[in-house]
Formats: C-alpha cells, sequence, structure tokens
C-alpha cells in the first residue's frame, strides 16, 4: 500500500496534487463564466460523476463541460483546462483560502457551488474511503481515524476549518450553498436552485427526469453496468466503484459513534463553530 500524503500549506494532499501544481494555483486565470463546485472530500461533489456533477451533467443543452478537479496533476493541468471551449464547470476540495489568488481578486463573475454535508457523515464516509482505498495511509479502527479528521489530519485538512473558510462568502451573490442533507430531502428543490443559480431554464418535467436519474440507486447502478471508472479521477485512484458510491445516506453516523466519541466531537464542534451560521444546520 503507497498511501503516501504530502503537506502544502499546513494541508494534507495526495500524491493526485503534484507540489508544482498546488505552487501554481495562483497563476490560474479563470474565465468570467466559470463555475466552481467546491465541498470538502466526501460531502458529494465531484471527478466527473458524483451527485451535483450529474445533476449538472443532466441538465439538458447546458453547453457546460466538467473538468477534473483543478488541484489534480500537475503543472499541465492549466493547458488542459485552457483547451476547454465551452463553459467550464471546475471540481475542486480547496477551502477559499486555497483558491487561486485570480479568481478571488478580480471581480469576474465566476460562480461557486458550496457543498456541505453533516461533518459525522462525512468523517464516516471519508473513513471508509482511507479504509478501502489503497493509495491512501492506512487506517487500523474507525477510533484513530476519528482522532486524525477531529485533527485535520487528513486530505484537505479541517472540516471545521474548510467550512469556516466559506463562512464570510455565503452570502455572496456568486455564491450557492447546498446542504447534502437538504438534497437528501428534497432534491428537485435544489436542482432549481441550481439552474436558477447557473441561469438556465428547465421545465418541471426535465427537473423530475435529472432527479430519477441522479438518485443514488440509479448512479450507483449506472456505475456497475457502465464500468464507469474507466475515465474517471477516482480511476486513478483506484478501482473500486464502492468507494463513492457506498450508502448516500443521512445520519449513517450513529452506527459507528460511541457515545463518548460523540460527546467529544460535539464539544469540539461547538466550540470552533459557535460563530458558524453554515454549522448551525448541524447542531
Ligand atoms: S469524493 O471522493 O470526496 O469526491 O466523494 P464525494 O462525491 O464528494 O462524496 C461521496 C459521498 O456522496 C455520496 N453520494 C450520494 N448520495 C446521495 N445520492 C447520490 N446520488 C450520491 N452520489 C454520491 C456517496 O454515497 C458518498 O457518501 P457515503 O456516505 O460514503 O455513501
Amino acid at each position: 500500500r503507497s498511501g503516501v500524503l504530502h503537506k502544502f500549506k499546513g494541508i494534507l494532499f495526495s500524491t493526485m496534487s503534484s507540489e508544482e501544481l498546488l505552487n501554481s494555483l495562483d497563476s490560474f486565470d479563470a474565465r468570467e463564466d466559470d463555475v466552481f463546485l467546491v465541498s470538502y472530500p466526501k460531502s458529494d461533489l465531484v471527478e466527473g460523476t458524483h451527485w451535483i456533477a450529474e445533476v449538472i451533467e443532466n441538465i439538458p443543452n447546458a453547453r457546460l463541460t466538467l473538468t477534473s478537479p483543478i488541484e489534480f496533476g500537475d503543472i499541465s493541468k492549466f493547458e488542459e483546462l485552457k483547451m476547454v471551449s465551452k463553459q467550464r464547470v471546475i471540481p475542486t476540495h480547496l477551502s477559499y483560502d486555497m483558491l487561486p489568488m485570480k479568481i478571488k481578486i478580480t471581480k469576474c463573475s465566476y460562480k461557486v457551488i458550496y457543498v456541505v454535508r453533516n461533518p459525522k457523515d462525512t468523517a464516516v464516509s471519508l473513513y471508509h474511503y482511507y479504509r478501502d482505498n489503497p493509495n491512501l495511509p492506512p487506517t487500523a479502527t474507525w477510533a484513530e481515524f476519528l482522532e486524525l479528521f477531529l485533527r485535520g489530519d487528513v486530505v484537505y485538512g479541517s472540516w471545521f476549518d474548510h467550512v469556516l473558510s466559506w463562512e464570510d462568502h455565503k452570502n455572496d451573490e456568486n455564491v450557492l450553498i447546498i446542504f447534502y442533507e437538504e438534497m437528501k430531502k428534497d432534491v428537485s428543490k435544489t436542482i432549481k436552485e441550481i439552474t436558477a443559480f447557473l441561469g438556465i431554464h428547465v421545465s418541471d418535467s426535465e427537473i423530475n427526469k435529472i432527479a430519477w436519474k441522479t438518485s443514488f440507486s440509479e448512479m450507483k447502478n449506472n456505475a456497475a453496468r457502465e464500468n464507469y471508472d474507466v475515465n474517471h479521477t477516482i480511476c486513478a485512484l483506484t478501482s473500486n466503484r464502492n468507494l463513492v458510491f457506498r450508502k448516500g445516506a443521512v445520519g449513517d453516523w450513529i452506527n459507528y459513534f460511541t457515545s463518548k466519541q460523540k460527546r467529544v466531537f460535539d464539544e469540539l464542534f461547538t466550540e470552533k463553530m459557535k460563530h458558524s451560521e453554515l454549522a448551525r444546520h448541524f447542531e
């Protein structure tokens, strides 16, 4: 098992993100119509076929191209992104602080969709990802992994810091915040929010079709049928599609946390997130 991570600006990254690329992020030229799909890992987002990405890819006549994550690869990544002629949808797990400087200082009209998921479910999902992925460091037990998660010693750092980095931007006109749990509760409503945010008109029957096509069971079955990993980034990490479509549920954490672990987690949550409106969704 290789599982080597490296640190950049105090945050852990997998070997998928070369230091050279991370160092050059600030020179990335954003386009006015770029859409960034952002989340902490395992909050459902990206890499080509996960939930929100699948929703976007299923919008009829949208003329959008979903790229691989901006932080994956080497310096040739920017050349690859330059070649995309349609409107780019660029996924990333970077926190706000690490996003390319140019997109933060130029007043361009790029859009950001930030997806947030309950941190306890996120921790459980990431635990499985670590456990089953030969390219990530081995973790012996859930208890051990949870300690790493709470310390932010996992890929992309601390969930708490990631969410806090977006806190000041949650009301920006070009930012749409999506909560995983709300999407589970009413996916059609979320799809409508996404299409309205992107300025694309979609009829109710098309919304229903997208909702059906992007349901967990449909995506999981399709992945199995189409050998979906082959052309996607996840393939570079692992050939195990179950790493992505594991359970897709809300509240699975209850099957993992002991009452002591819950107490420790809640104490840290309260301390770190006391001023966070985003975190209030998970209290
Ligand atoms: S990654 O590897 O970090 O990019 O993974 P990411 O796609 O962000 O998150 C994976 C989790 O999202 C769940 N998922 C879904 N849930 C509900 N409906 C749909 N359609 C869907 N697609 C992906 C996926 O199951 C992972 O969560 P867990 O809890 O591990 O199942």
